[in-house]
């Protein structure tokens, strides 16, 4: 995930800006920079590659004087150059911004400021922003206005920081969506501007998180609110009394929130670098496979346990669906004494968030010495899973402190999605068409995750409260859906420790049908999918039985609410993303009964966050 840090005031910024940087360095970045104003309006940049001691040496051989911004960045578009480090300018270089986000329409705006004569340096979507700015600034506008208008012909969501050259104590910070968080920290004569709380604290208590769709135009005294439709707003200045594993929680209540809410983020930095958009296609740079080795595959063996067992069935129905592969998706503890039939045409992928868990890395040693090439998909670099196999994909998604699995769980689903997409296209299953409609929708994700984490709001501390008593639960999925049920069952029965049974819709009318009641609420996937209409056949099942059904369906789906007793909402999405923005409700949902409850949602009882035994 990208850093950004901003300071204005009477000291030199990059000290401050490096520092700032360094306090969001856990984000993840492989690339930094800083730009500086001085007070003659004079605008230099300094940025590297690398780790920051890199920017910090470049500093102090070359230092700079004056306000300014810095950004840590995980490559996007573009590999992590300089070049494509931010911070980005327009082409006068009186423009300078720095983003965290994915401007999802960057090839058509780019395309149209090419075609109006604007130049570009490097390889990223950023770049675009400083351009729109410097085009905006030429017919007038104020830096303020001139963001905001930029801003609204971005697609997506964004977190931005700007300044020109010819207004040094000026920095204008936006919010779009809830992909990227930015605050603006008060100080006495010097304000600041950050990714997240951990960068301020440290300078200041008093803070303004900034909401989606809300804009700062700060000066050294202070900073003005406005909304992106240019309505002035109060600022929502608060003094945080944090202490460091507070402010590590991001100020949520738990590590299992803070990793619920941090999704739009952490699907952000599953995709950086693995876009590519001209041609389309998904760039796993990591897989040593040539074209002729993935098209010589017979088949993809998925491996996992528990809630990542679930992702890779995920991953398996992606992988036949796009890559017209045999995919199947194993119980890890299973297939190691099955005696399975591996040979060279076999991909066994293991995929462990831990890159621990005995069970998986024991069948992905099966499988190799069956022959077969392996691939491990896990959070955590250096891991035997990752150590163990022939490549690995990284699922990017940042510390995961919460024993539950969460954000991990959503970017396992995402690299198998991108694995499906560039196994298809490698093969020819999928056409350049078809490949490109996977990237555009990839790309969606994270804004999309936004949304779905804004609805619902208040209605799952409602349903909580509703249904704690209740004996048990049933969860029904039918297709991408199916292992979204289970998990949804598995995440209730971990930290509420309600007994909850996970299953193919289908499969209800085969025997747990019996347990209908009015004390065993279903949860109902029915998303407006293919399955769709098989979907309520089984709501109807369970109501003519006297059931009670929650439904997760999709926003805009008003059918639905007068079937069921209760909705949770999911915005309306490309099919694949289906399970990845599901999984949203059936978590927090997981969640809220917990905390009513009053269990221990970090550390739930019995369980332990890899389970290095058999
Ligand atoms: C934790 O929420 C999970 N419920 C747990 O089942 C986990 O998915 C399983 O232990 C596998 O862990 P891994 O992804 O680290 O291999």
């Amino acid at each position: 995930m990208c850093g950004i840090f901003g300071y204005l005031g009477y000291q030199d910024a990059a000290p401050l800006v490096l520092a700032g940087l360094e306090r969001l360095a856990y984000r993840g970045y492989d690339s930094a920079g800083v730009a500086v104003i001085d007070r003659a309006g004079h605008l230099e940049v300094r940025k590297s590659a690398g780790k920051l001691a890199n920017l910090t040496t470049l500093l102090e051989r070359e230092p700079l004087s004056g306000s300014g911004l810095g950004h840590t960045r995980w490559a996007t578009h573009g590999a992590p150059t300089d070049a494509n480090a931010h911070p980005h300018l327009d082409g006068t270089g009186e423009v300078v911004v720095v983003h965290n986000g994915i401007v999802e329409n960057y090839i058509e705006l780019k395309a149209r400021l090419t075609a109006e004569g604007h130049e570009f340096s490097s390889a990223t979507d950023t770049e675009v922003i400083p351009h729109l700015i410097q085009e905006l600034l030429a017919q007038g506008h104020t830096l303020a206005e001139a963001v905001r208008l930029a801003a609204a012909e971005l697609r997506g969501a964004h977190a931005i920081a700007c300044m020109h050259a010819g207004s040094p104590d000026t920095l204008v910070a936006l919010r779009i969506g809830n992909a990227g968080g930015v605050s603006v920290g008060f100080g006495s004569g010097e304000m600041f501007v950050a990714s997240d709380l951990p960068a301020l604290l440290p300078l200041t208590t008093s803070v303004a998180p900034l909401a989606p769709g809300e804009m700062a135009v700060v000066t050294p005294e202070g900073c003005e609110m406005l909304t992106l439709d240019g309505r002035r707003i109060d600022t929502a200045r608060q003094t945080v009394t944090m202490n460091p594993v507070a402010a590590a929680k991001g100020g949520h209540r738990h590590f299992m929130l803070k990793e619920i809410m941090e999704q739009p983020e952490s699907a952000m930095s599953c995709l950086r670098g693995r876009l590519a958009f001209t041609p389309p296609s998904a760039v796993l740079g990591e897989l040593p496979f040539t074209s002729e080795e993935l098209r010589s595959l017979s088949r993809v063996v998925f491996l996992g346990m528990g809630t990542t067992q679930y992702a890779t069935r995920v991953g398996a129905r992606m992988t036949e669906l796009l890559a017209r592969l045999p995919a199947s998706a194993e119980d890890a503890s299973e297939y190691r004494y099955r005696e399975p039939v591996v040979d060279e045409a076999t991909l066994a992928v293991g995929v462990s968030q831990s890159g621990e868990t005995a069970d998986t890395l024991e069948a992905m040693h099966l499988a190799a010495d069956g022959g077969a090439r392996t691939l491990a998909i896990t959070n955590v670099a250096g891991s035997q899973a990752d150590r163990g196999a022939d490549a690995t994909l990284l699922m990017h998604a940042g510390p995961e402190i919460g024993v539950a699995s969460t954000k991990t769980f959503v970017n396992s689903m995402l690299v198998m999605y991108l694995l499906a997409t560039h196994l298809g296209h490698a093969r020819g299953a999928l056409t350049d068409d078809a490949a490109a409609g996977h990237v555009d929708a990839a790309a969606r994700l994270p804004a999309l995750l936004g949304e779905a984490l804004e609805l619902n709001r208040g209605v799952y501390e409602r349903l909580a409260a509703a249904y704690v008593k209740a004996r048990r639960f049933l969860f029904l999925g039918r297709g991408l859906l199916d292992p979204i049920a289970r998990e949804g069952a598995l995440k209730l029965k971990e930290i509420s420790y309600i007994h909850a049974e996970g299953m193919a819709a289908a499969e209800m009318k085969h025997g747990p049908i019996a347990l209908i009641d009015r004390e065993t609420p279903v949860v109902a996937l029915v998303l407006r999918d293919a399955l769709y209409e098989k979907m309520l056949g089984n709501i109807s099942e369970v109501k003519a039985r006297g059931g009670v059904v929650i439904a997760i369906a999709t926003a805009g789906d008003d059918s639905i609410a007068a079937q069921v007793d209760d909705v949770l909402w999911v915005p309306p999405c490309p099919p694949m993303l289906a399970p990845m923005l599901a999984a949203v409700p059936v978590q927090l949902f997981a969640y809220h009964t917990a905390v009513h409850l009053g269990n221990d949602v970090d550390q739930p009882r019995n369980l332990a966050k890899s389970v290095t035994v058999e």
